[in-house]
């Protein structure tokens, strides 16, 4: 059968950087929190005054969206049949390795907490599985790892196409991967976009990445024949 991969990579999901431990928004926050400032999500909802003079701060600070997009993929009958992997890419090039048969809070807190404790200690383990596993790694390091035949990004302003088109020819290769922004706004830096075989368009309008990846899996299910 064949593997489908799904990265969501340049995520917005990082601990609070250095620079802004001091912020008067950070402190509070983290005071609340009763947590070291290290050890806390970088969150648009609280941090926003403090991210103002963060570079490429449009594309950080939103947590959520890696929840919602990871327990869309996580709840998908091609994830539940061992058939996709599912990588998370952050834009400090970290990334996370979503075991097998994860079943990820469905709370956004539970889900927050859960995040911090991997970026502590770098993998999540359970009854001997490892659920998450957190590693230094650039892009171009894991497309080196999973060496796939395939790589198709997806994007408003890539090729005009339909999700039944861009499964389609997902499904035709063995290894293939599929590649979703975990970004709130913006575009794929030149680093990611130079490895794409192809970029795709699915709508005209600009879509969540849940919703994005919520289509086009089903849409692979429906190819290979578990879905109909
Ligand atoms: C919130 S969007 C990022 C914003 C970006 N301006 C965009 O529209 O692509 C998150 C991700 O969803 C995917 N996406 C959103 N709209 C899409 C579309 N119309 N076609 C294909 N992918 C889309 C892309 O992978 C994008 O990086």
């Amino acid at each position: 059968m064949c593997m489908l991969n799904l990265l969501i990579v340049e995520a917005a999901l990082e601990t609070i950087p250095k620079s802004l431990w001091n912020h008067p928004a950070v402190k509070k926050h983290a005071a609340i929190k009763k947590k070291d400032p290290s050890e806390i999500l970088l969150d648009r909802s609280y941090h926003h005054s403090a991210m103002l003079k963060l570079k490429n701060s449009i594309k950080r600070g939103r947590p959520d969206l890696i929840h919602f997009s990871l327990l869309e993929a996580c709840s998908t009958p091609l994830y539940l049949s061992n058939l996709l992997k599912v990588y998370v890419h952050t834009i400090n090039d970290m990334v996370i390795r979503i075991g097998e048969m994860v079943r990820l809070p469905k709370s956004y807190f539970r889900f927050e907490g859960l995040m911090e404790q991997l970026f502590k200690q770098g993998k999540i383990v359970s009854n001997n599985n490892i659920l998450l596993e957190m590693r230094n790694m650039n892009f171009s390091e894991l497309i080196t790892q999973i060496k796939p035949s395939l790589i198709i990004g997806l994007s408003r302003i890539g090729e005009e196409s339909t999700c039944q088109k861009v499964a389609k020819e997902l499904s035709s290769r063995e290894n293939s991967v599929v590649v979703v922004g975990g970004f709130p706004k913006g575009h794929f830096s030149k680093d990611i976009s130079s490895h794409f075989d192809h970029l795709y368009s699915i709508h005209k309008l600009s879509l969540e990445a849940h919703t994005v990846i919520a289509r086009i899996i089903y849409e692979y299910e429906k190819q290979i024949g578990i879905s109909h």
